[in-house]
């Protein structure tokens, strides 16, 4: 039996496992958590009043609480881990507040990239995910590290991609003075932001916009697009290019 359940009979809800890399705040992060991340809770008594489960509904199993799927049939989704390069992340003090494992590797820490990056696969191979979420990572992932996972490692990045690659997109956005930006989401390849792309969004600049308010409505539309294109996956309708493509059907 894999932990995701994929030998799980026909009808049974299955699991969909999440490990999510942060470097920073966290707070796509959270909205994974707050959108997504549904834990069975273990309850000693169900005529408890349990706050912390939230929608949660009962399963009929005598000590087990489950959640209600946000669209019918869609699998149960768990942040299985959230792991960081940075120690003191806020990503990582969100994930324990969950009650999620966490794991740190700072590369300093390891003697080279190739073996920072060897105990970076061999952290998510233990995990077992269904995708590897990159929100906010700020490293470039290793060949090995994507060879470990093909098509399934995502991230996001704050402007319409092919426009604005790199670390200060919005801010490169801005000074550029392109009146629509945006946020998309898209496959990990070895390139810095250059994989095919899941999904986009538009978000227009407003005249007199500072870095400040302008990351403030993408991050708004980041915390939407990126649980809702997760669900996507969960529910098999992302389909990986074809050989000799880059188009990313979703149906
Ligand atoms: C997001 O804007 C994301 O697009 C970029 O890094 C930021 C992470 O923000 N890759 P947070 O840590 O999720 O708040």
């Amino acid at each position: 039996m894999t932990k995701s359940g994929d030998d799980a009979q026909p009808g049974q809800r299955r699991l969909f496992r999440l490990a999510v890399l942060a470097s920073g705040s966290g707070s796509n992060l959270q909205a994974i958590i707050d959108q997504l991340h549904r834990p069975e809770v273990v309850v000693r008594d169900l005529s408890e009043d349990v706050p912390e489960i939230g929608d949660a509904v009962r399963s009929g199993e005598p000590d087990r609480v489950t959640w209600q799927p946000v669209i019918p049939g869609e699998p149960r989704m768990e942040v299985v881990l959230v792991l960081s390069d940075v120690p003191e992340a806020f990503a990582l003090t969100r994930a324990r507040r969950a009650g999620i494992p966490t794991r740190v590797l700072v590369p300093r820490d390891f003697a080279s990239r190739e073996e920072h990056d060897l105990a970076l696969v061999s952290a998510l191979c233990e995990a077992e995910p269904d995708l590897v979420v990159l929100a906010g990572y700020m490293r470039l992932l290793s060949p090995a590290v994507i060879r470990a996972f093909p098509y399934r490692i995502i991230n996001l990045h704050p402007a319409l991609l092919p426009s604005f690659p790199g670390t200060s997109a919005i801010q490169d956005a801005l000074r550029y003075g392109v009146k629509i930006t945006g946020v998309t989401v898209h496959f990990v390849d070895e390139g810095m932001d250059t994989g095919p792309i899941i999904a986009q969004e538009a978000v227009r600049v407003e005249e007199g916009d500072t870095e400040e308010t302008l990351a403030t409505r993408i991050h708004a539309v980041e915390h939407r697009l990126l649980p809702d294109t997760i669900r996507l996956f969960a529910a098999g309708r992302v389909h990986p290019p074809l050989p000799g493509s880059r188009v990313v059907t979703v149906d």
